[in-house]
């Protein structure tokens, strides 16, 4: 695979790795600065991205850009993207045959914007980068070093909107990312 962001892109416009773009819209390889120090990673578009090609935009997405502003970042000052590129029908969580075949992408964005720390929104993010061993309800909440890289799994938005009970919990998961990037700040 090529390693540019132009390379990228069209490798994903192009990717017929799994059967996840024969009903879709858009690909949605994912938006932001590609530079940034945050980096947050989903699931797989929901109709919203699907239709318009951009990651997060749905209720959830917003849900998501107010509990970024709440630690004074804006969306164009992270990058976010989803394990899968591709709308999985009825938004069904992705098989690991389709996670699998859309993961180089994944991996060369973090290797191309070579983010200080990754917020793993959810069960499917946490798995396809931190394995099958960290659960997000038990080990949300805490940092996980790989690679010079800091991941914090903690809640999909989704899910907060569905059970508010559990926002009191990513929102002390976000001020542990603010302050583990004040922490890093001098750090090439
Ligand atoms: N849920 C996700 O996991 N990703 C999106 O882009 C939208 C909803």
């Amino acid at each position: 695979m090529r390693i540019s962001w132009d390379g990228l892109h069209a490798d994903i416009e192009a990717c017929q790795r799994c059967g996840l773009c024969a009903g879709i819209h858009h690909k949605v390889p994912g938006q932001g600065d590609p530079k940034a120090r945050l980096m947050l990673i989903g699931e797989g578009p929901g109709a919203d991205e699907d239709l318009s090609g951009f990651a997060f935009v749905g209720k959830a997405g917003q849900l998501l850009t107010k509990m970024l502003a709440a630690i004074d970042l804006s969306r164009d000052q992270v990058f976010i993207c989803n394990v899968v590129k591709c709308r999985p029908p009825q938004n069904r969580v992705p098989t690991p045959e389709e996670a699998e075949a859309c993961l180089p992408y994944l991996r060369a964005q973090v290797g191309l914007v070579r983010p200080k720390v990754v917020i793993l929104l959810g069960a499917t993010a946490v798995r396809y980068t931190l394995g099958e061993n960290v659960r997000v309800t038990r080990d949300r909440g805490r940092f996980f070093e790989k690679g010079g890289v800091w991941f914090m799994p903690t809640y999909h938005p989704a899910a907060l909107l569905r059970d508010e009970s559990k926002k009191r919990a990513a929102w002390q998961d976000l001020k542990a990312v603010r302050d583990k990037l004040k922490e890093l700040e001098g750090e090439a």
